[in-house]
């Protein structure tokens, strides 16, 4: 027998020496929540190990994040108040709004600050957007994150997180941000976003007020194809960096071979979730197991992954 791919096996330098995938700090996106009137950081049951932020917790974060050289940070911000049109997402004093602004002082340029440009979380009924009865009205929808970009950019955000799902939603924010001035303000979209169960911790993290599901405007789990369809969108639209979510590894693939732009990745709550309750239980090397993960979603094709476990990764990769 000549032919042994167990030669290049043999030796950790050999494996070192030949390993194709390797992940980088600077590919890693800290997702962030910063609750407003919260007093101290408060850890979040179903996600152990992370916290809600207070605007005074975050600068610390947002150093310790440019520090371990990761990518960037993406704030999600949970207002005091909330109603059917989300007020508080386009107050320019609102809570994500001020926490761009902390956060962009801390990072001074070390990182990449994102802040997810969506209604959810500033909704009384938890729906990504407005609603025309019983359903979320995709146009009306989309004046409100029109609204919602202008004031984020305005504060400071390097890129926004287009993760509603509505349809035109890439172009709507594109053009507004270009009205507005903010011309070199990213757009990293939720091409392909799935509805999942796998959400379920972070809306403990977001405090979500949703009582139904996202069905009509999130895809369905059965569908490839139509992840396609919605890239060809989001390019045509203007969008920088296109994201898979959750981490559906055959469509981080299918998308990264059809886009000449960077493809992002959301390792979601669930999945984090679930190794930290194996891990705690001993059932799983944890640290393995999220290196091998994130491995996974880069060698997929992913540039980017955001990831809970972000800081600690950064420590254990090569
Ligand atoms: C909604 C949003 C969600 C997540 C990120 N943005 C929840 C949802 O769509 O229901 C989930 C992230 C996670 O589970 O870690 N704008």
């Amino acid at each position: 027998m000549r032919i042994r791919p167990r030669r290049l096996r043999t030796t950790a330098a050999m494996r070192r020496m030949v390993r194709e995938n390797r992940v980088h700090r600077a590919q890693l996106v800290l997702p962030v929540f910063i609750v407003e009137g919260l007093a101290e950081p408060r850890p979040i049951a179903s996600m152990p190990g992370v916290h809600q932020h207070t605007l005074q917790s975050l600068p610390g974060l947002v150093q310790r994040a440019a520090s371990a050289g990761l990518g960037g940070v993406m704030l999600f911000g949970v207002p005091a108040h909330k109603d059917a049109t989300g007020t508080c997402a386009t107050d320019p004093d609102g809570i994500l709004a001020q926490a761009v602004r902390v956060a962009r002082q801390a990072a001074a340029g070390r990182l990449v600050v994102q802040a997810d440009l969506c209604l959810d979380e500033f909704t009384d009924h938890g729906h990504c957007g407005v609603l025309a009865g019983d359903v979320v009205d995709n146009d009306a929808t989309l004046v409100r994150y029109r609204e919602m970009a202008v004031v984020l950019a305005a504060a400071g955000a390097d890129m926004l997180g287009a993760s509603g799902m509505m349809d035109g939603q890439v172009g709507a924010v594109r053009e507004a941000l270009d009205q507005a001035g903010f011309t070199d303000t990213a757009i990293l979209a939720y091409t392909a976003k799935y509805t999942s169960a796998f959400y379920g911790p972070f809306r403990e993290a977001v405090a979500s007020s949703l009582t139904g599901d996202r069905r009509t405007y999130q895809q369905d789990p059965g569908n490839a194809r139509e992840a396609l369809r919605e890239l060809a969108l989001d390019l045509a639209e203007g969008a920088d960096i296109v994201m898979v979510k959750p981490a559906h590894l055959d469509l981080v693939a299918a998308v990264a071979q059809n886009c000449d732009v960077p493809v992002a990745v959301y390792q979601v709550s669930g999945e984090y979730s679930m190794v930290e309750a194996a891990a705690a239980n001993g059932w799983i090397d944890r640290r393995a197991a999220v290196v091998e993960s994130l491995t996974g979603c880069v060698r997929a094709g992913a540039d980017i992954v955001l990831t809970y476990w972000a800081l600690e990764a950064a420590d254990w990769l090569e």
